[in-house]
């Protein structure tokens, strides 16, 4: 009868995780719609009391007795589901808020490679589209559907308890209704699995395609990117009119049935009023059941529907929660603070499985000294940063730090160690201190404004309207390249990593900002170990060490002094034609 097939482990371990620490709240949730089935099913009773009472020309006085009960009851009933309402979104929001929560912090975790493979709109769709879903099941499902099951059965025991003949007609008419229904459910529930695909690869498609407008116009896409979004609303349209559609017929044939339903009600209960078998009260009451019925049967359909739902829901977040990041987090303790020996021993590393894009690099960078490394676009210089970072991790060769393998430590211990200046500054949606501080509000506002002065930034930051309070947009709006690499510069020196990483813009700066990047880079190999990916020979003038990449190979290592004064060395070759061979 059912084609869904529920993997019932799977919900109670979902439920009994997010609903355990509200166990108090959903037992009272459980205890109301025990109490609320009982009325719903004793108010019948009650009116055939009263008809019955009534045909027998009973006192007046019981007859506003038995109403006054009937009016009292479904007073406090409403009253009760009011409360259920209250309690069910508050135990389904409070469980769900705590599942996005856990997604949303598990999706930052996960390594670059997961968020190459999976756009932004995507995840969105995932955090808030699928767990919406589940809010329904934590709110809803889990209760209503128990408690309408429980109501039918209720109904169809003091049903039967009134003759065999109607009690089995009326199970009859709930299994051929609750069957038929899930015929024609079986033809659109998977027009809807459908539905909610298309709109995540839209969501995501709009995503990628807003990120990137600027890109888009400037080369002229527009009219292709709309030619996408076209063929997309030309799928989504027929499908959800299809969905919407099988809504609709789902509902004619339920009104339909409750029609047949409450035709066989009164065709066996009038028989067995004719025959003297019950009274008049008992034939409304059975028809009352009859009425009753019709909406515990119409919700079990829409909750089976939901679900299915919250099903394909689960399974996908199910998916993603299992997705492990390969970046694992050691056991040992932090590295030890102030600047470290780096080394890289013999490490391949390749981002595909038949592809090398390090190929043994092998090196070894002294506790305080510094790094340049050269190498055309492509050659492997971020990479090597990004193994630094345990972004990856190597194929072949361990890269260690003061001689331990940096997968020992807790990569947040190892983050928190090894900091990076890149090309590309990332802003928030916050101000300019949020934006240099990530929230810690341990560092002082002097601390902040001393390093933005020490980075040459100050008229800068006297420029904007409200100084460190002035709000950043996400995307860097306003700032230059030089800027954003100077507050790039001055993240790092207010997190203080003993290692750092820089990735020099490789644009072209006017000379004041030049002048002022060189000089927070002097500042940056103080007491620091460095390595430098360098795109300005005057900041490979001022480094101890020099690493020359091609193609992933090492094809010079040296101290800088010496491959300068040694003629036939590829570096002092790039001192002699200039920068050009630095970066291109
Ligand atoms: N995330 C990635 N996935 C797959 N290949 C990548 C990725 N990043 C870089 N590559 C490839 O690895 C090689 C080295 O890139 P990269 O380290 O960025 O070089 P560089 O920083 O020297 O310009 C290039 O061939 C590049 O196409
Ligand atoms: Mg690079």
């Amino acid at each position: 009868m059912n084609p869904v097939k529920i993997p019932l482990s799977r919900y109670l371990r979902l439920l009994s995780g997010y609903l355990k620490p509200q166990w108090k709240s959903v037992a009272l949730l459980y205890g109301l719609l025990i109490a609320s089935i009982a009325m719903q099913l004793v108010n019948p009773q009650i009116i055939r009391h009263f008809i019955d009472s009534a045909q027998a020309k009973a006192e007046v006085r019981e007859l506003y007795y038995a109403g006054a009960l009937f009016i009292g009851i479904s007073l406090i009933y409403q009253l009760m589901i009011l409360i259920t309402t209250y309690l069910s979104e508050n135990v389904g929001w409070t469980a769900t808020n705590r599942l996005r929560e856990d997604v949303a912090e598990h999706c930052l975790r996960l390594d670059p490679s997961f968020h190459k493979a999976h756009s932004s709109g995507m995840l969105i769709e995932r955090v808030d589209g699928d767990i919406n879903a589940l809010s329904n099941f934590f709110s809803k499902l889990s209760v209503m559907l128990l408690s309408n099951l429980a109501l039918v059965i209720g109904i169809l025991i003091l049903l039967f308890r009134e003759g065999w003949q109607i009690g089995l007609v009326m199970l009859v008419f709930v299994g051929a209704a609750i069957s038929a229904l899930q015929y024609v459910r079986r033809y659109t529930a998977p027009l809807w699995t459908k539905v909610r695909a298309i709109s995540a690869e839209f969501f995501g498609f709009l995503g990628e395609h807003l990120e990137g407008t600027e890109d888009a116009r400037a080369n002229g896409a527009a009219g292709f990117v709309m030619n996408r979004f076209h063929r997309i609303m030309r799928r989504w349209f027929p499908l959800r009119f299809k969905a919407f559609m099988g809504f609709a017929s789902m509902w004619i044939t339920s009104l339909i049935l409750f029609a047949f339903g409450t035709a066989m009600a009164f065709a066996v209960s009038a028989s067995l009023y004719r025959h003297g078998a019950i009274t008049l009260g008992t034939v409304y009451m059975i028809i009352y059941y009859t009425e009753q019925l019709s909406r515990p049967i119409e919700q079990i359909r829409t909750q089976m529907e939901d679900l299915q739902k919250a099903d394909a829901s689960i399974t996908r977040i199910g998916e993603l929660l299992a997705t492990e990041s390969t970046i694992k987090d050691g056991t040992g303790s932090p590295p030890e603070a102030g600047p470290s020996t780096v080394r890289f021993d013999q490490v391949v590393f390749g981002y595909e499985e038949d592809l090398v894009t390090l190929n043994h690099i092998d090196f070894t960078l002294e506790r305080g000294k510094s790094l340049g490394v050269l190498g055309r676009t492509g050659s492997g210089k971020t990479t090597l940063a990004r193994l630094l970072l345990r972004f990856h991790d190597p194929r072949e060769g361990v890269v260690t730090l003061d001689g331990r393998d940096l997968r020992e430590f807790r990569v947040e211990d190892l983050r928190r160690h090894v900091g990076m200046v890149t090309q590309q500054i990332e802003l928030f949606q916050g101000t300019v201190r949020d934006n240099l501080t990530f929230y810690n509000e341990a560092i002082p506002d002097s601390r902040i404004e001393d390093i933005l002065r020490e980075l040459g930034m100050e008229e800068w930051l006297a420029s904007m309207p409200r100084g460190l309070d002035t709000p950043l947009s996400s995307n860097g709006g306003g700032l230059s390249a030089g800027e954003a690499q100077l507050l790039a510069f001055a993240r790092v020196f207010l997190s203080d990593p003993g290692v750092v990483i820089l990735d020099e813009a490789s644009s072209k700066l006017d000379p004041a900002t030049e002048q002022k990047i060189v000089r927070a880079i002097d500042r940056l190999v103080r007491e620091r170990t460095c390595i430098i990916i360098a795109h300005r020979l005057a900041t490979v003038r001022r480094v101890d060490d020099i690493l020359i990449l091609e193609d992933g190979h090492m094809i010079e290592h040296g101290p800088r002094q010496a491959l300068a004064d040694d003629p036939g060395s590829r570096f002092s070759h790039i001192l002699s034609t200039g920068e050009e061979e630095l970066s291109e």
